[in-house]
């Protein structure tokens, strides 16, 4: 199905058409997009590139824009536009979500099969199986096909109002899709809502990178995904949802389960997939068998198949018993447990410096996978779980081959077992390992740790920093992994014939790296200190401190007294510049730039009537604040010193001054009061 091009060259300006021109094609766009959202997301089956998708996109932006009275929760461009929750409301639902009784046996499935049968008295009763996804389960109440209210399950009474993270899901109709005929006055609809596998990793990676505490498997991260106030937070993880039920229904009906899914299936929602009409005992078994043996390789986490009666008037028979369907069944998969010893704990460092300690284990099969390894994430998290060396510990095999300990087993411990510490110095490189206050991270600061080279390349190389074009990731990746890289300055010995032996690297573009390298050696100071990726230091630092100091000699000679005389500069980033410099590694490093030609420009410092003169400010004043009077007396040329040494010109004395006065009359500096100061800096 192609979509019609005519629209789009047929737009004008949002503002030349009347009011009702501009509903109707923001009626029409909300439609088309929605559209496209469906194929994208529910069938996996898009029919317009994201190119064309972005332009009606915008196009529907600009119009709502332009014509506020349009505006709509239910437009595709309300996905994340809503605004933070001070907490979620509760919902109260008229028909309870139930739960399943579980059976792990083919013998318990078997009776439960037996069960039904005897109950309906029937020879035979016809199933619909589906994969029981680990995710969340949540009601949707649409009304006249919009959706009105997403909640939680809660206690299955009454659930959590998160309609405005739900309708961050892209699979997710906002509006339900009319094929044929009407749409139903109310409809409830109960599914999941899951986190795929590899987003699951990709956001657990990203923690651990921040020093967060790592989620224990796809549905804790969907679950706290969802409970987020701000909807932005959840926006950003791709959650996606299925369907496997409803509550109540006006204005439409299903005779059967199937036909249930069907309907749900033509109104935009997706069913669970993989989801079957099952005859007899034995293709249950069956599907079961295949569900399992294919578990490892679904995108997302499922743990069972769950068998429910087809025909609903059988189900309303069978009716319920203590908060489950007796017509119902989750069959469940073997859990991906089992318990074994860790042998070591092992720091492991990643591409971005941060020392993940890594639990070597004594080999164990967990759900058909051999497991050597377990990540243990963080310090916390092993202090948390009190984690030791030599202790048994229960694994989860949670999306993916990946294990994670759920828990030491304190009844088998011996007494020798020892607790870890992160190591002083970086297994890799040795440099030296520092812990961020409030980070739970420890990382290597080396700037040219193997672990981390490709990664301090590509930040040496990125806009803002030495700005080397053509410096990307694949080619990086190529120079270190071949060896003919070992630390930024070797980036600068490369040479043409080098370069013209890598893959996708003609003649030409060759030379214009080698141009580029060449021309990054006449940079700036700050831009310098930015391609460093001193932690903390972004470009406003590093022009700050550029600024104050004038040379990377002196930045780099500065005590942190010095250092928190530049502004913004805090004990913490003064800390980590401090660190940075004191290791051995990256002073060669820099001295390897510096040998190879690399000129700093030094910043001059704002020139005017007050240049070269430095201040001290004992007490405090009135006309202005601390950071106030610094820019000040900065934006002359001056600069504001915390400590009266000779060399200071002028100690400023505010109110309730201090030991600084004292000193300052010892050495004989000259001091002003507030007056005289703000005569000088023009107050
Ligand atoms: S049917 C009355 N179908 O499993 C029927 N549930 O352990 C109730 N679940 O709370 C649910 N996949 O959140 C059903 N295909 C599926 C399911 C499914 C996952 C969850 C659901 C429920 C829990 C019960």
């Amino acid at each position: 199905m192609a979509r019609p091009k005519s629209r789009l060259r047929e737009s004008r300006t949002a503002t030349s058409r009347s009011p009702q021109d501009s509903r109707r094609e923001v009626e029409r766009l909300r439609q088309e997009i929605e559209h496209h959202n469906y194929r994208y997301y529910v069938l996996d089956d898009p029919v317009v590139t994201d190119e064309e998708y972005d332009t009606l996109f915008r196009r529907l932006q600009a119009l709502e824009e332009a014509h506020p009275e349009l505006r709509s929760p239910d437009s595709p461009t309300q996905r994340v536009g809503a605004a933070p929750l001070d907490k979620f409301e509760t919902v109260r639902r008229r028909h309870p979500m139930l739960s399943l009784s579980n059976v792990t046996t083919r013998e318990e499935m078997a009776e439960f099969d037996a069960r039904v049968r005897k109950f309906l008295n029937l020879e035979r009763v016809e199933y619909v199986g589906e994969p029981k996804v680990d995710g969340v389960a949540v009601e949707l109440v649409y009304e006249d096909g919009v959706l009105r209210t997403a909640s939680t399950r809660g206690d299955g009474l009454t659930g959590e109002n998160i309609t405005p993270n739900m309708r961050t899901i892209r699979s997710l109709p906002l509006r339900l899709r009319s094929a044929d005929g009407p749409l139903p006055a109310l409809l409830e609809v109960r599914g999941e809502v899951f986190l795929p596998i590899a987003a699951f990793r990709r956001l657990n990676r990203e923690r651990e990178d921040a020093g967060l505490p790592a989620f224990a498997n796809p549905r804790n991260a969907a679950a706290g995904s969802l409970k987020q106030l701000d909807p932005a937070v959840t926006a950003a993880r791709p959650l996606d949802f299925v369907c496997h039920g409803t509550g109540e229904i006006r204005g439409a009906e299903f005779a059967t389960h199937w036909d249930t899914l069907q309907g749900l299936a033509g109104f935009g929602l997706r069913p669970v997939p993989r989801s079957r009409v099952l005859g007899t005992l034995d293709e249950v078994f069956a599907l079961f068998t295949g569900l399992e043996a294919e578990r490892d390789t679904l995108p997302y986490e499922i743990d069972g198949l769950v068998v429910k009666v087809n025909d609903v008037r059988l189900q309303r028979r069978l009716g319920e018993i203590s908060r489950s369907p007796r017509w119902a069944v989750a069959f469940k998969f073997k859990a991906r447990q089992a318990t074994t010893r860790i042998r070591e704990i092992v720091p492991s460092v990643g591409r971005t410096g941060v020392l993940t300690p890594v639990a070597e284990l004594e080999p164990v099969a967990v759900g058909g996978v051999t497991v050597r390894n377990a990540s243990l994430h963080n310090m916390d998290e092993i202090e948390r779980k009190d984690i030791r060396v030599g202790d048994t510990v229960l694994l989860e095999r949670a999306g993916d081959v990946i294990p994670y300990v759920v828990k030491v087993v304190p009844e088998k411990r011996s007494g020798d077992e020892k607790r870890f510490r992160m190591p002083r110095r970086c297994p890799v490189c040795g440099a030296d390992v520092v812990r961020a206050e409030g980070e739970a991270a420890y990382r290597c600061i080396g700037l040219s740790c193997p672990a981390q080279l490709k990664q301090s390349l590509r930040f040496f190389g990125a806009r803002g920093a030495m700005d080397i074009e053509g410096l990307g990731e694949k080619l990086v990746d190529q120079l270190v992994d071949r060896g003919l890289v070992r630390d930024l300055g070797g980036l600068y010995a490369l040479d043409t014939d080098t370069f013209a032996g890598l893959e996708r690297m003609g003649k030409k573009s060759a030379a214009n790296l080698i141009a580029q390298i060449e021309r990054s050696k006449q940079t700036t100071l700050p831009h310098l200190l930015v391609g460093l990726g001193i932690r903390q230091v972004g470009e406003a630092t590093a022009k700050a401190l550029a600024e104050h100091f004038g040379t990377l000699e002196r930045i780099m000679d500065a005590t942190p007294e010095e250092l928190t005389e530049v502004r913004d500069v805090g004990p913490e980033v003064a800390a980590s510049i401090r660190r940075f410099f004191a290791e051995r590694q990256n002073r060669k490093v820099i001295e390897r730039l510096l040998a190879a030609g690399v000129r700093p420009a030094s910043v001059k410092r704002a020139k005017g009537p007050l240049a070269g003169k430095k201040f001290v400010l004992t007490g405090g004043l009135d006309a202005m604040t601390r950071p106030e009077a610094q820019r000040r007396i900065e934006a002359l040329g001056g600069r504001l010193l915390s400590s009266v040494s000779k060399e200071t010109d002028f100690v400023v004395v505010g109110s309730e001054a201090g030991s600084k006065l004292a000193k300052a009359k010892a050495l004989g500096v000259r001091t002003l009061d507030e007056r005289e100061f703000l005569r000088m800096v023009g107050g």
